[in-house]
């Protein structure tokens, strides 16, 4: 027995009705109409105009909107999420002390906090808006209305959403009908929806498997492993081909990467012993090497070209019998009366400049001893401090300026020495400053000009 089994019908969506659209030509008169829907009850209805109108709002019975609360809720949220975040960063995960200060405070936790209220506030705004307005809407079903293109123009329109409780197709057309439109017009839902076009379609997958693709590329990169190094796209100056220090090379025989001295010789522009009296403010250098070894600290013993280890310059002899014992050989010694070089104006401004960087911190600018760093020393009363030198006694003022050259270079007592910061012509020009100085203290009337004698005398 065969049984036929009928097909239902393909039933075929029927389109349903979406509202009714009134259309006005007027806005006093859609002000009118709009009171009269609003004292209806109905409540899923709309005004469309083709410019803002005036007290709308009102006719239309719309509420205050509920945005400035959506967007204080997001605001504090914000807030409360930087601060428990950052608390729980710097307090609790990865507590860490920097200088004793609190690992939690509020003020050190303002501008995050502020940043995040800031930015959620902003979302909340922006979003909120987008969702109170239902938008984006791409597309509209009152757009298929002819007499609805006019609403850019110069008509006004009401529509009512089939939605609401109170809209029913006939006592709502007739409610419509009643406020006078120049026409009242159903809107209807589309039965099938037109397709997206194919290459729009194959765009946009196109695109969206591009965008999976870094993504996937990390992944994969992340739980696999490589021998190949990682691509360094920034390569500045990374890789040299220079040895590192306390590294092993083969290039030479001891493996060594740090190269030793080669005795006997002397870098390029180093050569001294061709003007002792300007790099060792000696006449000559004397027969025992011995007695000027502190004279020469950081620099090698010419005479056998020896390299000697140097005592550094900022340690005081232990014994302070031995210091005094080195002081009265140092004082033997034949040092330079004379600046082993012509005396310029340039080289005093030189000079001045450079005492004021490297000695004023201790000696003062006037050199009577009173630096800040020493005026500071002494009020903090360590005892350790020795308060430097003044350049006016009777004792400084008499020493050779090739002493005075030797002292700038390695030191002397408690004093550290600045070979190694200052180039031995700047050493120089400090001391001519350091003798203009220790003259501005000694100097005898007649030996001035006029003008200055005024000055002298005008100058409080
Ligand atoms: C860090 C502080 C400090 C600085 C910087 C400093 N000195 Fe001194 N200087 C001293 C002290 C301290 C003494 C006294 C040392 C002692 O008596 O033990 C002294 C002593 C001296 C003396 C007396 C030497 C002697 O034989 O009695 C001279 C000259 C001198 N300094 C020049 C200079 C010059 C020039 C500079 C700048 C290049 C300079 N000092 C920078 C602390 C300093």
């Amino acid at each position: 027995m065969a049984t036929t089994i009928e097909q239902p019908e393909k039933t075929k969506a029927e389109p349903q009705l979406l509202g009714l659209l009134a259309e006005f030509d007027d806005p006093h008169a859609l002000i009118e109409a709009s009171k009269k829907v609003r004292d209806a009850g109905y409540s899923k209805w709309d005004t469309h105009t083709p410019f803002p109108l005036h007290g709308i709002d009102e006719a239309m019975g719309i509420k205050w909107t509920i945005l400035p609360w959506i967007v204080a809720c997001c605001g504090l949220m914000g807030g409360t999420i930087a601060v428990s975040m950052q608390y729980w960063m710097n307090a609790v995960d990865y507590p860490f002390l920097i200088s004793g200060k609190p690992l939690f405070s509020i003020p050190a936790s303002i501008p995050i906090t502020f940043e995040l209220s800031v930015l959620l506030a902003a979302f909340g705004a922006f979003l909120g808006m987008l969702g109170l307005n239902q938008l984006p809407k791409l597309y509209n079903p009152m757009f298929k209305s002819q007499a609805f293109r006019r609403v850019t123009n110069d008509r006004f329109f009401i529509s009512m959403d089939a939605k609401d409780a109170k809209f029913s197709e006939i006592d709502t057309g007739e409610f419509l009908n009643s406020l006078n439109p120049l026409q009242v017009e159903e809107f209807w839902s589309d039965v099938e929806s037109p397709k997206l076009p194919r290459p729009l379609i194959l765009a946009l997958s196109f695109v969206g498997v591009l965008l999976i693709m870094p993504p996937a590329l990390v992944a994969y990169k992340r739980s696999t492993t490589t021998n190949t190094p990682r691509i360094h796209i920034i390569q500045d100056m990374d890789f040299q081909p220079y040895l590192k220090t306390q590294n092993t090379t083969n290039i030479f025989a001891d493996g060594r990467e740090v190269r030793p001295h080669i005795e006997g010789t002397i870098p390029r522009g180093q050569y001294k012993d061709d003007n002792i009296p300007f790099y060792y403010g000696l006449k000559e250098l004397p027969e025992d090497q011995d007695v000027i070894a502190i004279a020469l600290q950081d620099e090698a013993k010419p005479a056998d070209g020896k390299v000697e280890a140097s005592k550094p310059a900022d340690t005081p002899p232990a014994d302070p019998s031995a210091a005094t014992a080195t002081e009265d050989k140092l004082a033997d010694l034949p040092w330079v009366t004379e600046f082993p070089m012509p005396v310029t104006e340039k080289m005093m401004a030189r000079g001045k400049e450079s005492y004021s960087i490297y000695c004023s911190a201790c000696h003062g600018l006037g050199g009577e001893g009173d630096g800040l760093v020493s005026l500071r020393a002494m009020e903090l009363q360590q005892g350790t401090w020795v308060r430097p030198a003044s350049y006016h006694t009777e004792n400084v003022r008499n020493l050779p300026v090739g002493r005075l050259f030797h002292t700038i270079s390695n030191g002397v007592r408690k004093m550290p020495g600045y070979a190694a910061q200052i180039p031995p012509e700047d050493r120089w020009a400090i001391v001519l400053y350091l003798r203009a100085l220790q003259k501005s203290h000694q100097i005898d009337a007649k030996d001035l000009r006029q003008e200055e004698v005024e000055k002298l005398r005008t100058t409080k």
